[in-house]
């Protein structure tokens, strides 16, 4: 699997972002089974979990047992949603190769989200690096750092650049590893996706700077391709565009991780991800939980008569 050639890495984040608004709990071997097929699939990362109290979000109730199964795929990223440092102590705990912190850009929809000010956030942020930094190399998680509510907030409307910025400073002095730009309720266009991820990308350096979008609105991959443009080279997706915020009204799904990689495909970029088998990863996950309604296109349609993927290509 290392050995596949990606030129856009996308990140499965429905076992997260696509769960936790959902109330019927998926059970732990048809979550880990999900796990399995899409990285065998050839998605390289996923996030499997959150580390959220359990009284919060029961979906969430199995996370010990999901990362101890995801992470016996030796080359997977596994990753996991933290809100706090306790989050950070349980992934550290069970060897999770990267933490995914959460702080929203609107204050309102921090403190909603996670009952804490934004500052403090950023303070908690600090302290969770430093736990990090005790840590021998080789047991050091990498620490993502997610920006909620970067192009727009249903409490607070529009977002402006100049706080998203801030908060990229912010968690970027602070060690953050990798800065993901989120659009966590659907309100982005292109031309807005296009402006805040140059502001962010001119304040990170060589901190990788990833796209997380929501298709609330039908504009998801359209700001991928502005997001492209931009140079950007990682994007969160969730299979069958599962997804939302529990404490964002009107928060709806992921971008669909199949069209998502047909579309980025399609155009000559690598992903390393097997169409068909996603499909077949996708109609699997279907059966799971007959209250799951999926979206996206490719399923729907299939792939184009005569269509040779970059993949196929890669393996011929
Ligand atoms: N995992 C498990 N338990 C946790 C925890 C974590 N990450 N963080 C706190 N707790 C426990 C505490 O130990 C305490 O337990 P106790 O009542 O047995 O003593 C209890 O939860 C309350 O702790 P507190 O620090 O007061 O948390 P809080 O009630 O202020 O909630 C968050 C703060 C951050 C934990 C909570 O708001 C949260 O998880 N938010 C995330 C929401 C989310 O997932 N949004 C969608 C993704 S962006
Ligand atoms: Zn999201």
């Amino acid at each position: 699997m290392s050995s596949i050639q990606r030129d856009i890495i996308v990140r499965e984040v429905g076992l997260r972002d696509g769960l936790q608004i959902h109330p019927t709990f998926m059970p732990t071997a048809d979550k880990l089974t999900w796990i399995q097929n899409e990285f065998q699939a050839g998605v390289g990362e996923i996030e499997v979990t959150s580390f959220v109290p359990p009284k919060l979000i029961p979906q969430f109730a199995d996370a010990t047992e999901v990362c101890q199964g995801a992470l016996k795929h030796k080359d997977l990223v596994v990753s996991a949603l933290i809100p706090n440092l306790k989050g950070a102590q349980r992934g550290i705990e069970l060897g999770v190769r990267k933490l995914n912190y959460v702080v929203s850009v609107s204050k309102t929809h921090n403190l909603k989200n996670v009952r804490r000010e934004r500052d403090a956030s950023m303070q908690d942020f600090k302290a969770i690096v430093d736990l990090i930094k005790t840590l021998p190399q080789t047991q050091r998680p990498l620490i993502g750092a997610g920006l909620s509510t970067a192009l727009g907030c249903s409490y607070e409307g529009k977002i402006a650049v100049t706080e998203v910025v801030l908060c990229a400073e912010q968690l970027l002095d602070a060690g953050a590893d990798e800065i993901v730009v989120c659009d966590t309720v659907g309100y982005a266009d292109p031309a807005q996706t296009r402006a805040v991820l140059k502001a962010v990308l001119a304040v990170a350096g060589r901190v990788p700077v990833a796209a997380h979008f929501h298709d609330t609105r039908g504009t998801g991959l359209a700001n991928v391709t502005a997001a492209l443009d931009c140079g950007i080279q990682y994007f969160d997706a969730s299979l069958g565009g599962l997804g939302g915020c529990p404490f964002a009204p009107g928060a709806s799904g992921n971008i669909v991780m199949e069209d998502l990689c047909f579309m980025l495909d399609a155009m000559g970029l690598k992903t390393g991800v097997n169409l068909d088998a996603l499909l077949s990863t996708r109609e699997a996950m279907s059966k799971s939980l007959s209250d799951l309604k999926l979206y996206g296109q490719l399923a729907k349609a299939g792939l184009p008569n005569g269509f040779v993927s970059t993949y196929q290509a890669q393996a011929a």
